[in-house]
């Protein structure tokens, strides 16, 4: 697949992933979703009890078979063959596991072969923290999203079906800056804006102007939108 690449990194819960897929359909490319990666693996060796084992969890990792298939407009996650539901992957536990075996090296690089391998064609939106810093150096348009930990709480847990004036509001905004500080301060690809990416503050903006302010910049780069879905403006 040609086309340009779009890097969309930024904080838990700034719009990434859901303004990397909304980009990718309009611009008719697919969607890379890296945060996946790291999740379906904390998923995995929770579930087969090897995420705190020190002693095996490199060579469970290293057997791990971990492949993307595309679908439509995005990659699905195959760990062994078998892609986690939707709800393990969003899990609390399953987010928290994820932050911290993202900050391992080898679980990094066997992400980073993966996602370049995938990418590298062009033609791919891919989100992360990493993505136009480690992942995509290269990548033709970076871009950085942000947004006050409050929003982002008071949108994660629209997201779930929550009250965002109920008690679990200042929970949450506590553990989305407890998992920023960490991806933010490790010492390995951390969070941190590429020295050419452009950063959007969404706090104030609709996800229909962040889209279209992300697509406007990819065809000045040089994208050439695929006019084949349905939506496509
Ligand atoms: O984007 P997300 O919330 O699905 O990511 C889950 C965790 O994976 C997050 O805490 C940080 C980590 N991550 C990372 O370190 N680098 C990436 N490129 C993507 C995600």
């Amino acid at each position: 697949m040609s086309g340009i690449l779009v890097a969309i990194d930024g904080p838990a819960a700034s719009g990434k992933s859901t303004t990397a897929r909304s980009v990718a359909v309009r611009l008719g490319y697919c969607h890379l979703n890296s945060g996946l990666l790291y999740r379906s693996i904390a998923w995995c060796s929770l579930r087969d009890g090897w995420i705190d084992a020190p002693g095996r969890f490199g060579p469970e990792l290293e057997r791990l078979d971990l492949t993307l298939e595309r679908r439509d407009r995005e990659f699905l996650v195959l760990v062994n063959g078998e892609a986690a539901g939707r709800g393990l992957l969003t899990a609390p536990e399953t987010a928290r596991r994820a932050s911290r075996v993202a900050a391992m090296p080898e679980v990094r690089n066997r992400v980073l072969h993966v996602l370049r391998v995938t990418g590298e064609e062009g033609g791919v939106t891919c989100d992360g923290r990493d993505i136009g810093t480690v992942v995509f150096p290269a990548a033709e348009l970076k871009i950085f999203l942000v947004a006050s930990a409050h929003e982002r709480a008071r949108r994660r847990i629209l997201e779930h079906g929550g009250d965002p004036a109920g008690p679990a509001f200042y929970e949450e905004v506590r553990s989305l800056e407890e998992r920023d500080l960490r991806d933010a301060n490790r010492s390995l690809a951390p969070m941190v804006p590429a020295a050419d990416a452009i950063q959007i503050d969404t706090t104030e903006l609709s996800p229909d102007e962040v889209v279209d302010r992300i697509v406007a910049l990819a065809l000045e780069r040089g994208a050439e939108p695929v006019d084949e879905s349905p939506d496509f403006a």
